[in-house]
C-alpha cells in the first residue's frame, strides 16, 4: 500500500478497492441515472463562456478566498518539485486562491512559479496570501496572470510562436540548441516556457468537449522533457454520486447550482485526453481515500486520479 504522511495525520491511497466500488455503484438501481448516455450537448464556444463566467461569480461570491484550502500534501505527492533545479519554472494552472501555488513556493526556493485563473478577483486574494506567507524572496519569484487557457491559450510572453515551433520540432534535443538560435538569430523574449505544469483539479472544470484544446495548450508551453503533474476527481468519487439527475449535462458531467461544473474522470478517458495531445504516460492511477464526515461521523469514500506511486505524472516528448 501507498502511504503519505501527510503535517496532519497518515495519508493512504488505498483505502479501498475501486473495483469493488465501481461494481456496487454500477449494481445499485438508485444510481442508475450517472450511467445512462447522455444526449449531444450545447456548442463548445457557449459551454465555454458560460463556464468562465460562471468561475469568475463564485470567487466573487467567495471573496474571503479561503474555499479551497493549502494542499500541504502535495510536495509529497510530487517530489520532482522539491528536487528541481535554480530557476526552474512551474506554471500552475487555474491557480484559484494559491493553494496550490504557495506550498511549491514554500517547498522549493529556487522555483519560479507562474500562476494563471480566469478570475482576476481569486488572483488578488492568491496575491494577498502569497504576500503575506514569508516565504523566502516571493515577491520575485511568483508572477500570477489573468488569462482563459481554453479559449485565448497561454500568453506570448510565456512562450512565443517561435519556441512553440521550436518545441514542437526539436523534441528533447531543443535546450542546447534553440535557445541559442533564440537569442542569435530573433528579438522575441519570452520566458522560452515551463519545466513543469500543474493541473490540480482545474481540467474537470472546463467543459469536456473543451479538453482537448486545454490538453493541447498545456502541451504547447511545456519544455520538451517537461512535466505535467496532474491530479482530479475520479469516477464514482462521493461527490458524483451526490448531483441529482438534473444537474447532469453531459456523460459523467455535472452542474452544480451555482453554474461550476464537475467532471468525474475515469483511467481510460485521461489517457486518451493526454496522449492525444502528445503526452506518454509514466504512471496513472486511482487514489482511493476514506475519510470521516466530522459532523455526522459517516464514512466517505473520496476518489482521485493520479499516478507515479501516489502521483499522476506525464512526460512530454518530442513530436518528431
Ligand atoms: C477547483 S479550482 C482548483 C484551484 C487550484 N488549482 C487548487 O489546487 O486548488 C479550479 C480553478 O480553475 C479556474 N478555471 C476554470 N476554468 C478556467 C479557465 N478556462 N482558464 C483559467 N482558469 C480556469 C477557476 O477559476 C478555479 O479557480
Amino acid at each position: 500500500m501507498s502511504v503519505l504522511v501527510t503535517e496532519a495525520s497518515e495519508y493512504h491511497s488505498k483505502d479501498f478497492n475501486w473495483e469493488t466500488l465501481r461494481q456496487e455503484i454500477e449494481n445499485d438501481p438508485s444510481l442508475n441515472y450517472h450511467l445512462l448516455p447522455f444526449p449531444s450537448p450545447q456548442q463548445e464556444e457557449q459551454h465555454s463562456r458560460d463556464s468562465i463566467k460562471a468561475w469568475q461569480n463564485f470567487h466573487i461570491q467567495h471573496s474571503s478566498g479561503k474555499f479551497f484550502k493549502e494542499r500541504r500534501y502535495l510536495l509529497k505527492e510530487f517530489p520532482e518539485l522539491v528536487s528541481c533545479e535554480d530557476g526552474c519554472k512551474v506554471l500552475e494552472v487555474g491557480c484559484g486562491n494559491g493553494s496550490t501555488a504557495l506550498p511549491i513556493l514554500r517547498g522549493n526556493e529556487k522555483i519560479i512559479l507562474y500562476a494563471c485563473d480566469c478570475s482576476n478577483e481569486t488572483l488578488e486574494r492568491a496575491k494577498e496570501f502569497v504576500a503575506a506567507s514569508n516565504v523566502v524572496s516571493v515577491e520575485h519569484r511568483f508572477h500570477p496572470f489573468c488569462c482563459d487557457f481554453v479559449t485565448t491559450g497561454f500568453p506570448k510572453w510565456l512562450t512565443c510562436d517561435y519556441c512553440r515551433e521550436m518545441f514542437a520540432l526539436k523534441g528533447q534535443n531543443y535546450l542546447s540548441d534553440v535557445r541559442e538560435k533564440r537569442t542569435h538569430e530573433t528579438d522575441i523574449c519570452c520566458v522560452g516556457g515551463v519545466d513543469f505544469i500543474t493541473l490540480i483539479f482545474t481540467l474537470s472544470a472546463v467543459p469536456l468537449q473543451t479538453m482537448p484544446t486545454a490538453i493541447r495548450e498545456c502541451f504547447s508551453v511545456l519544455k520538451p522533457g517537461g512535466l505535467l503533474l496532474f491530479r482530479d476527481y475520479g469516477l464514482y468519487d462521493m461527490t458524483m454520486l451526490r448531483f441529482e439527475p438534473e444537474q447532469r449535462v453531459g456523460f459523467r458531467e455535472y452542474m452544480r447550482s451555482d453554474g461550476t461544473r464537475s467532471y468525474f474522470f475515469s483511467l481510460d478517458v485521461v489517457r486518451n485526453l493526454f496522449i492525444c495531445a502528445g503526452f506518454i504516460e509514466l504512471e496513472i492511477e486511482y487514489c482511493c481515500v476514506k475519510s470521516v464526515n466530522r459532523q455526522n461521523g459517516k464514512s466517505m469514500r473520496r476518489v482521485w486520479v493520479h499516478a507515479y506511486g501516489d502521483r499522476f505524472l506525464l512526460i512530454r516528448i518530442s513530436t518528431d
